[in-house]
């Protein structure tokens, strides 16, 4: 299969990229580089484009013929949606138009969307099932949740079918070591751990121990990241077998607290760094735990890595080469 990675230089993009040219697809990067990486795309071909550029999208799809489009692009950061929903509308959901529109016009189908447990809220029961009523309580989610409905509007009005990823944390590293997290800022947990770890910066701060969780630290469910790019190879057969729109939680089941998950650091690394404790921070749900019960059943959707060690000791990996680099 011939596949068009959108945000295929990025953190999950670039595994999904890695994962296709693993398995023998070809592999089309569209990708703006501007919080992704030209050395993480591998052997894909890149095209450095923006999703703005309605020409240049509509351009890039109709050079070649593409079984499916994978899109990865987007801005990820809670708190910077809240001080900036703009940014966030524009890139996630109008960007993210252009996209569906250039395929429409292109006669091109199958959209795999990366989105969010964030569209979920503050839940109302746990683990967190596809039917859990959408209440997100920000722009980041909002903006997910918005291009959902639009893919359900899209589905019915042009027959643009989609499939929707609902990840709830993703984490880890390619087991090589050769890709990881490589934001900036940095925002989540375990690669600002595994940089307290290595000494790149000072500690670790635990936002909030009053959370309503058995330790009083908020509760998450960290699924590798290699295990998402298979989710969303098997999602896309799935999509391409039965013309069918579907929407997938996608997580272990399993929830660990932030203290839980400093804990595993601390063993995986062999390091005993600085913990302080500050205070909540906006907009976070005490528990996400996801119920991945139909990626399982509809996909034969089965997580490699699902213990947290094992993830955490292939995002070490990872950290320890990222360190070494000139
Ligand atoms: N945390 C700390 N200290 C830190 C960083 C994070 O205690 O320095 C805590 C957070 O408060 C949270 C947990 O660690 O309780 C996990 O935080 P992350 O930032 O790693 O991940 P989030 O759960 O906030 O975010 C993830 C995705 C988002 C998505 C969200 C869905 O990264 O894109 O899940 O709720 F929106």
């Amino acid at each position: 299969m011939h596949i068009l990675v959108v945000g295929g230089a990025g953190y999950i993009g670039s595994h999904m990229v890695r994962y296709l040219l693993d398995h023998d697809h070809r592999v089309t990067v569209y990708d703006n580089l501007s919080t992704g990486h030209r050395d993480a795309v591998g052997s894909a071909q890149l095209v450095e484009a923006d999703l703005s550029d309605f020409g240049a999208i509509e351009q890039t799809l109709s050079v070649n013929s593409y079984d499916g489009v994978m899109h990865f692009a987007s801005f990820i950061q809670v708190g910077e949606s809240v001080v900036d929903p703009a940014k966030y509308y524009q890139n996630n959901v109008t960007n993210t138009q252009n996209l569906m529109d250039a395929m429409v016009a292109t006669d091109t189908n199958h959209l795999v969307f990366s989105s969010t447990a964030a569209i979920f809220g503050d839940p109302e029961y746990i683990p967190i099932d596809e039917a859990h009523p959408k209440a997100p309580i920000n722009p980041y989610g909002r903006s997910k949740w918005m291009v959902e409905q639009m893919l359900d509007d899209y589905d019915r009005a042009y027959g643009l079918r989609s499939a929707r990823l609902r990840y709830f944390n993703a984490a880890g590293a390619h087991p090589s070591g050769a890709l990881g997290e490589r934001h900036d800022p940095e925002t989540h947990l375990i690669p600002l751990i595994l940089q307290a770890a290595s000494g790149q910066r000072q500690g670790i701060k635990i936002f909030g121990r009053d959370y309503t969780t058995e330790d009083g630290t908020c509760v998450r469910d960290y699924i590798h990241i290699c295990d998402l790019a298979a989710a969303h190879d098997l999602a896309l057969n799935r999509l391409i077998a039965t013309g069918q729109t579907a929407c997938y939680n996608l997580g272990n089941g399993q929830g660990f607290s932030v203290k839980e998950v400093i804990d595993i650091a601390k063993k995986v690394s062999g390091v005993d760094f600085e913990v302080t404790d500050a205070d909540r921070r906006e907009g976070d749900p005490a528990t996400l735990v996801a119920d991945s019960t139909r990626a399982h059943r509809e996909l034969g959707w089965t997580p490699e890595f699902s213990d947290l060690t094992t993830i955490i000791e292939h995002a070490w990996r990872f950290e320890q080469k990222r360190i070494k680099r000139p």
